[in-house]
């Protein structure tokens, strides 16, 4: 956050600072913005090289997305310096901070994941693309160049109406007159638009899955930090997982209420939660279960269950209960255990 803040003044003063209005004084006042803020930065860098861990060591900061961007934000103006006479155009090399804005891996990993996933369709898409561009600039061509020989007197000439047309960026400076012409411009511009709506229907659709793939594997991190799954074979857990929603949840809230109806069974993967019994309240912590004699037996829900510290809960719905019985009826039968367990327990503590 800070060091957004940092990029932002930093970039900030380099753009006003190509503004003749700001006067001499302006200028100089800018020109400390940007020598101050690269100072930072190379603080930062230098203190980020210094403090990084033994492992995977300072190389491996280097090597990092983050690493690098910090080290050419560094050089970015020594570079401009080195390049360009003026001080003033150095200063324009200050762009590079830019960078920093998306320097944290998590990100970059994800756009380069999503890039990476989309790409087969992306370059087909891009192959059509050009096929269409060099189609309708040669017909362009074809149609128009007596009429306006100055736009379309030549194939690379009636490219340029050709890109705006085609992305439909349309900026009016080029227009066909004849019906020709027009005719296909209007084939071209739909064809853009159609084009355009295909790509971002493959990223969006990629960036979904990545996201999907993601959340799998946090809950498979979850499900698997639970003792009780740690026995099932990966087959097994990979069931679960598709089936198990993580939830977060603050201390003092209440997951169920005695009386009600169950609709869902919980796994605790860290935390605490107080079962309250009419005799005695009783802990429940990481490893644990509960909500699952309501599922069982179909019956009201037996105690309220309250959070007493934030809590990684894994929720299991009706359901998906259900589904997992008949998929993996060896993990309801060892649920079902305990629950009879805990039922008889209840009923011996009522006689009591
Ligand atoms: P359910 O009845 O659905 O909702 C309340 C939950 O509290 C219950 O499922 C069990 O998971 C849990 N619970 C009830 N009695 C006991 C017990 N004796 N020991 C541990 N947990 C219990």
């Amino acid at each position: 956050m800070l060091s957004n803040g940092l990029t932002t003044v930093g970039l900030s003063a380099m753009i006003l600072g190509t503004s003749p209005t700001v006067g001499e004084s302006g200028h100089r006042f800018l020109f400390g913005i940007v020598i101050v803020v690269w100072g930072l930065i190379a603080t930062k860098f230098i203190f980020g090289f210094w403090t990084a861990p033994a492992t995977p060591g300072r190389h491996a900061y280097l090597a990092s997305a983050e690493g690098l961007i910090d080290l050419a934000a560094v050089f970015a103006l020594p570079l401009g310096w080195l390049l360009t006479p003026a001080p003033s155009d150095a200063l324009l090399f200050a762009l590079i901070w830019a960078l920093r804005y998306i320097r944290h891996t998590s990100g970059l990993t994800l756009f380069w994941r999503v890039m990476q996933r989309s790409s087969t369709p992306l370059l087909s898409i891009a192959s059509l693309f050009v096929v269409i561009f060099l189609t309708a600039a040669t017909l362009a061509y074809v149609f128009e160049r007596n009429a306006q020989p100055e736009a379309f007197g030549s194939v690379p000439r009636a490219m340029w109406w050709a890109i705006a047309t085609l992305t439909t960026t349309g900026y009016g400076d080029l227009m066909p007159t004849t019906v020709w012409g027009r005719l296909l411009a209007g084939w071209v511009m739909v064809g853009g638009i159609v084009m355009f709506a295909l790509q971002a229907g493959i990223i969006a659709s990629a960036f979904a899955e990545e996201l999907q793939r993601r959340h799998f594997l946090h809950t498979w991190d979850l499900v698997t930090a639970v003792p009780f799954f740690q026995g099932l074979g990966a087959a097994a857990i990979a069931d679960i997982v598709r089936l198990l929603r993580a939830r977060e949840v603050a201390e003092g809230t209440i997951i169920v209420r005695v009386g009600e109806p169950g609709d869902a069974m919980y796994f605790i993967v860290s935390g605490e939660v107080t079962v309250q019994l009419t005799s005695e309240p009783l802990m429940l912590g990481p490893g644990s279960f509960f909500g699952e004699m309501a599922l069982l037996f179909g019956m009201p829900r037996s105690a309220t269950v309250t959070v007493n510290k934030p809590s990684v809960l894994l929720v299991l719905d009706i359901a998906d209960f259900r589904e997992l019985a008949g998929r993996r009826p060896e993990v309801v039968n060892l649920i079902e255990i305990e629950g009879k367990r805990r039922r008889e327990a209840n009923a011996a503590m009522a006689r009591f």
